[in-house]
């Protein structure tokens, strides 16, 4: 509102630099000083609502557990129409291919898939978790995350189909590909071995 007045009531063009110069020199500390008149201070709620990353020592998994079984349910309900009753993607839906391909990586024709290019299985409840289903991401209870994730790795064979997996045995999993990737050795880098 003062700025306003002031620039009105110039009347020649090296003042209405000086007075740009002014304002210019002015407004920028202020804005740095803050605060701004928006926003608001997430709530505890708020925050664990979003704070749902696992890392692959298993860190940031919820309770909660799941098997084959359950998981069978789940996928057929939620997942099967776009990644098919063979896992291998439906065309027309962009749902990826989730198994296969292992041992394809080094041959002429890789094909990436949970199965055979995830080095961690706690991603899998990581990616479920946050983006799948495509079409409602954040819709699944952990049971059932838990539980799909048990039914894939269970028909890709990693793990034993009479598998349960909670917090404590999805980052003892040891997925194919595990060894296939190497560390950053940039030190700016997280690192996670
Ligand atoms: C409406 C279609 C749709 C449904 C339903 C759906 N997905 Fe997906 N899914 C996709 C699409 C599209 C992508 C690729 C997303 C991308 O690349 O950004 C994807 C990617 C994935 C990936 C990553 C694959 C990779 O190698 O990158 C996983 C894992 C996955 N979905 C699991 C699931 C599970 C588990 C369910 C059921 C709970 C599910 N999806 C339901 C469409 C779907």
């Amino acid at each position: 509102m003062y700025i306003n007045i002031k620039l009105k009531s110039v009347s020649t063009n090296w003042l209405c630099g000086a007075v740009a110069m002014a304002i210019s020199v002015t407004v920028v500390p202020m804005a740095i000083a803050g605060p701004y008149d928006f926003g608001s201070t997430p709530t505890a709620e708020e925050i664990a609502a979003i704070d749902i990353d696992v890392m692959p020592d298993g860190r940031g998994l919820p309770s909660g557990s799941g098997g084959h079984a359950a998981g069978k349910e789940v996928y057929a309900a939620k997942c099967m129409a776009c990644h098919g009753a063979d896992f291998a993607g439906v065309a027309g839906t962009g749902g990826a291919a989730l198994l296969g391909g292992r041992g394809s990586l080094d041959s002429g024709k890789p094909k990436k898939t949970v199965e055979s290019y995830w080095p961690y299985a706690s991603t899998v409840f990581d990616y479920v978790k946050r983006a799948m289903p495509f079409n409602a991401p954040g819709s699944l209870s952990d049971d059932e995350i838990y539980s799909v994730v048990a039914y894939l790795l269970g028909e890709a064979n990693i793990i034993d189909k009479t598998a349960t997996l909670d917090a404590k045995s999805l980052p003892e999993v040891e997925m194919p590909n595990q060894d296939g990737f190497i560390s950053d050795p940039r030190p700016d880098v997280f690192n996670y071995d």
